[in-house]
């Protein structure tokens, strides 16, 4: 499948995998909000905020969703598809047969926090894993502090399923995670 067909748009925003030519405005996003995502990233790797590590990452990222293995969108305003990156959200940790799961991650620009964006953005990657990708369970972790992030999922049904002691490691450290997923109703079996 070319990987135009995993772009999907709200009535703000536009959710795509990146394209060679957005790699500087990749790399202007993570190196703009570096500080307020330190606590919350894992190590980067060498060459993370420049140009050049995006411009080979992006042919890699649509290979993977062209693969089915992972989906990893950035956000631009609707009708400004050339402009700053205002966020990120992933499916990763895609599982197939009985399981049918994938885990979802997210941030958004300082400039666009506040306005329910990532309400509206995880609204509409839940419907697309639900219906386009047919899978059963979307799961996301966050810190225990992270109150913000917590009233997204919240409010998007995702329940709390338990809390994991040392969980991931972010922010330089083996952290405790709450640990949440939103089930699909349908009954229908995997495959269908
Ligand atoms: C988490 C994040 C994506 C939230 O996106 P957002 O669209 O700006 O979210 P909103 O501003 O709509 O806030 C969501 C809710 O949290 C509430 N909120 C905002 N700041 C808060 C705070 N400091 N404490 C508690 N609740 C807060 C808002 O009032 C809103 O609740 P409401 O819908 O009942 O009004 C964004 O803050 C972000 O990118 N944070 C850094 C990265 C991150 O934490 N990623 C997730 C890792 S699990």
């Amino acid at each position: 499948m070319r990987p135009a067909v995993f772009d999907l748009e709200t009535p703000r925003l536009r959710i795509r995998l990146p394209r060679p030519r957005d790699a500087a405005a990749i790399a202007a996003y993570y190196l703009r909000n570096r500080a307020r995502f330190d606590a919350l990233d894992p190590p980067r790797p060498e060459g993370f905020f420049t140009e050049a590590f995006w411009a080979e990452r992006v042919e890699a990222l649509s290979n993977e969703a062209a693969l089915g293995l992972s989906y990893r969108w950035f956000l631009f305003a609707r009708g400004d598809d050339e402009g700053p990156v205002l966020g990120q959200i992933s499916l990763t940790n895609l599982v197939r047969g009985p399981l049918q799961s994938a885990t979802v991650g997210y941030s958004l620009d300082a400039a666009a926090e506040g306005q329910g964006l990532m309400r509206e953005t995880l609204g509409r990657v839940v419907q697309f894993a639900f219906e386009g990708l047919r899978l059963h369970r979307v799961e996301a972790g966050h810190l225990p502090d992270n109150h913000r992030s917590a009233k997204v999922l919240e409010s998007l049904g995702f329940e709390v399923e338990g809390y994991a002691p040392r969980f991931l490691f972010v922010g330089g450290a083996w952290r405790d995670h709450v640990r949440r997923a939103r089930v699909c109703t349908r009954d229908a079996p995997p495959g269908t």
